[in-house]
């Protein structure tokens, strides 16, 4: 790419940076991507292309935004390429995981530099596989990097995890190393399939482990970018393997490879589920997971109904919706119900739909046929249950006819119906009226999910309460720039209570990376 990259970061929240540079290198990107649609990829197994058998038709990858340009077919790996790739990984592991720990930490690093020397062409990748908006694809590609030096810090700074240990006697030496588990899996999910493939990926490599990755089926191509970034900072081979595949023929076999000794993943609570009640059968083994949300955000009569509307706005219509983090129910006090929804609504009429790898286009399509089928089916119960507010249509017309375009949708709704509680993933917010604080504190923990939770007041002590009672990992009051989204490493740990998580240790966060090793303790007695 020709185009200077500006220095700039753009995260999810970005303001005041020089766009019309950022624009030029994002065209360039894309068209360069525009020039090399439609090849053919195999998996990478011992940094060794490798064709994919028993595991399916090869997945041909097309852009949501429309479905009649294919990005690249990518093979489908079955049972015989996973156990290829756990057997190349457990050997691969040995050598990796005795190398110093500063080497490991040294490739981390370059991996996160090349991150960001690639940004504009994985971004317009993103843009293109997912339909992101252009600002959040960048997103994504710098969160990336960030997570990356974010984890790698943290483990230099607990000196690779080596301690010295009080000695019980004069003559004993003690020691305690965090080690690693040896072959992880990694599953990883469409929405954001840079920045949380690295995320989970990054810090199983950096603290000696292999990986075996599964991209998701919808976003290959990014997961296929990121192999290229491990292996071209020096990641060896068989550490990082690239397994696309489909999930219902080929996922389980991942999991349940007895050559595998822990999962991360991030998707679905009921592939999670499912995942961990299968995966310890002779011992325990680690099972990290991030499992989505149904996020409320409660809106109190003293709110700022600007700052509420807006906030509301930007975090259930940002990427769709479809962020583990995005609002989509709202509690509305009854005293301020219709001046909120009124703001609300003014500021969803005002969002730019359309292609959204075009500048300044806000909303994009959603991912594929099943999400619009449960947009729809989501639609057509809350007409029934209750009044759609705005949207509710397909999208039509030009770019729309082309892709899976929803229109962003809100419905007012009695606060008993289901669609305050199933995860859609899907544009549509569902805001229901309360009486008091207590009530929407409780509205919101009834919810199974735990993950994000926004508040709009101007009362300090019900910051206190909400920060008390409410049943969620990551937090937020008065955030105009996006009610519950926008967590960043460093700055929000991404954590899930209850049906969101397996830990109650997020991403993002300092106590990600030490899910990832297990305690030895080391004693010598010397003379
Ligand atoms: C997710 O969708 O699983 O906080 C992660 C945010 C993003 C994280 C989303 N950084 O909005």
């Amino acid at each position: 790419m020709t185009a200077t990259a500006p220095q700039q970061k753009i995260t999810y929240t970005s303001a005041n940076v020089d766009m019309e540079a950022f624009h030029r290198a994002f065209d360039a990107a894309l068209a360069a991507i525009r020039a090399g649609l439609g090849r053919t990829y195999p998996l990478f197994i011992n940094d060794k292309p490798v064709e994919g058998s028993g595991g399916g038709d090869p997945i041909v990858d097309t852009s949501p935004i429309d479905t009649g340009v294919v990005l690249g077919t990518f093979a489908a790996a079955g049972p015989a390429q996973v156990d290829q790739a756990v057997k190349a990984a457990r050997v691969a592991q040995v050598a990796w995981a005795r190398r110093p720990w500063q080497e490991r930490l040294a490739i981390l690093r370059k991996a996160a530099a090349l991150i960001r020397e690639r940004k504009f062409d994985l971004a317009a990748t993103m843009s293109i596989e997912v339909g992101k908006s252009r600002l959040e694809a960048m997103g994504d590609a710098e969160e990336s990097a960030d997570l990356i030096d974010y984890y790698v810090n943290q483990v230099e700074e607990a000196n690779g995890f080596i301690r010295p240990m009080t000695p019980m006697t004069p003559i004993e030496k003690n020691t305690e190393v965090l080690r690693p588990y040896g072959v992880f899996a990694c599953v990883a999910p469409f929405n954001f399939p840079l920045a949380l493939s690295t995320g989970m990926s990054s810090a199983a490599l950096m603290t000696g482990n292999a990986v075996i990755y599964k991209p998701a089926e919808d976003t290959p191509w990014t997961g296929l970018k990121l192999y290229e970034v491990y292996r071209d900072a020096g990641v060896p081979a068989g550490v990082f393997s690239f397994v696309s595949g489909h999930g219902v023929i080929m996922g389980d076999s991942m999991w349940q490879h007895p050559g595998v000794d822990g999962v991360v993943f991030t998707g679905s609570k009921g592939v999670g589920m499912r995942i961990f009640h299968g995966l310890s059968q002779k011992w325990v083994k680690p099972c990290l997971m991030e499992l989505g949300g149904k996020n409320a955000t409660i809106v109190t009569e003293t709110a700022d109904l600007d700052a509420a509307a807006e906030g509301v706005m930007r975090s259930t219509f940002s990427l769709q919706n479809q962020k583990c983090s995005a609002t989509s129910r709202v509690y509305v006090h009854r005293q301020v119900a219709e001046a909120f929804i009124a703001k609300l609504l003014e500021k969803t009429r005002a969002i730019r739909m359309g292609d959204p790898t075009e500048r300044d286009v806000y909303f994009g399509p959603v991912i594929n046929q099943k999400a619009v089928g449960r947009w729809t089916a989501a639609v057509e119960q809350a007409r029934r249950e209750g009044a759609i507010l705005i949207g509710g249509e397909r999208l039509k017309g030009g770019v729309f006819d082309k892709g899976h375009f929803v229109a962003p949708t809100i419905a007012k709704l009695p606060l008993a119906s289901s669609l305050f509680f199933e995860e859609l993933f899907v544009p549509f917010l569902a805001v229901g009226e309360v009486a008091s604080f207590d009530e929407a504190i409780a509205e919101s923990n009834k919810a199974e999910y735990g993950l994000t939770a926004g508040l709009f007041t101007g009362k300090k002590d019900e910051i206190e309460r909400f920060f008390d009672e409410v049943e969620a990992g990551v937090c937020y009051v008065n955030k105009r720039s996006g009610a519950t989204t926008g967590a960043w490493p460093g700055a929000q740990p991404f954590t899930g209570w209850k049906g969101s998580g397996s830990s109650g240790k997020g991403g993002c966060g300092p106590w990600y990376v030490q899910q990832f090793v297990r305690e030895q303790s080391r004693t010598v007695v010397e003379g």
